[in-house]
């Protein structure tokens, strides 16, 4: 399946999308982890788009979209993909469709994880992640590592990023509603969205979106 995750910072996306991507037996390609892994490494893409990311910017389409493109064509994303965090904008969900359309392949489903703002700013606030690998998620409340401080997965030193400082926190909730929230309306006029309530117990939110991919794929 080719599928595409929605959803304001802090709506569960990483979190979802490592469990879906298991289960579909598809690889999770995150944006942001891209970016902050090149951050980490300190390349050139890193250096430029740290810059846009501790303001609460997106960073800017063409290198997005190249980097998207470059991480879309490696071979274990032959048979398919989640995506997290791209498109962000309705120029990156046309460059996507011009790239899905030169392959001749489709989208199957935009699952758009919906959760009310005051509750996205309590996931962010207490999140924390691995220096790792950036995928490794934990919550000091709603989901705390085994030893605090220490990634369960790896060992690794659990950190908060540097971007969810409640000013940047802000920023970024208002460049999603201005550029992110009408991809929604782009992938409703191909019929493509399901709206998958995304408060509640992490498993049910899986077993939500699974129902809904299967309901996707029974059509
Ligand atoms: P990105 O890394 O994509 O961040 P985001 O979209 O802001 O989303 P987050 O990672 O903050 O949240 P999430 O929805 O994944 O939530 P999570 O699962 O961690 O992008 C960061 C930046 O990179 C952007 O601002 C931009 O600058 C740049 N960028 C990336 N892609 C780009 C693009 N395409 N174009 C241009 N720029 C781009 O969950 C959050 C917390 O809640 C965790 O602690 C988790 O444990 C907890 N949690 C999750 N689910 C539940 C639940 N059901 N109940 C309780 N707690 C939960």
């Amino acid at each position: 399946m080719r599928i595409v995750l929605v959803g304001p910072p802090g709506a569960g996306k990483g979190t979802q999308a490592t469990r879906l991507a298991k289960e579909l037996g598809i690889p999770h390609i995150s944006t942001g982890d891209l970016f902050r892994a090149n951050i980490s490494q300190q390349t050139e893409l890193g250096k430029l788009a740290k810059s846009y990311m501790d303001a609460g910017n997106l960073v800017p389409d063409e290198v997005t979209i190249a980097m998207a493109k470059d991480r879309m064509e490696q071979p274990d994303a032959e048979g398919g993909f989640l995506l997290d965090g791209f498109p962000r904008n309705v120029k990156q969900a046309e460059a996507l469709d011009e790239l899905l359309d030169s392959e001749d392949i489709k989208l199957d489903a935009v699952l758009d994880l919906e959760v009310p703002e005051e509750e996205v700013v309590k996931r962010i606030a207490g999140r924390r992640i691995c220096r790792n690998d950036s995928s490794h998620v934990f919550h000091v409340s709603y989901s705390p590592a085994k030893k605090q401080g220490v990634c369960d997965v790896c060992g690794g030193e659990l950190y908060q990023r540097d971007d969810d400082s409640e000013d940047t926190v802000r920023k970024r909730l208002e460049v999603y509603h201005s550029q992110t929230e009408p991809i929604i309306d782009y992938y409703k006029a191909q019929g493509l969205v399901q709206t998958i309530p995304a408060m509640g117990a992490v498993d049910e939110v899986t077993r939500r979106s699974l129902d809904a991919l299967k309901r996707e794929d029974g059509k």
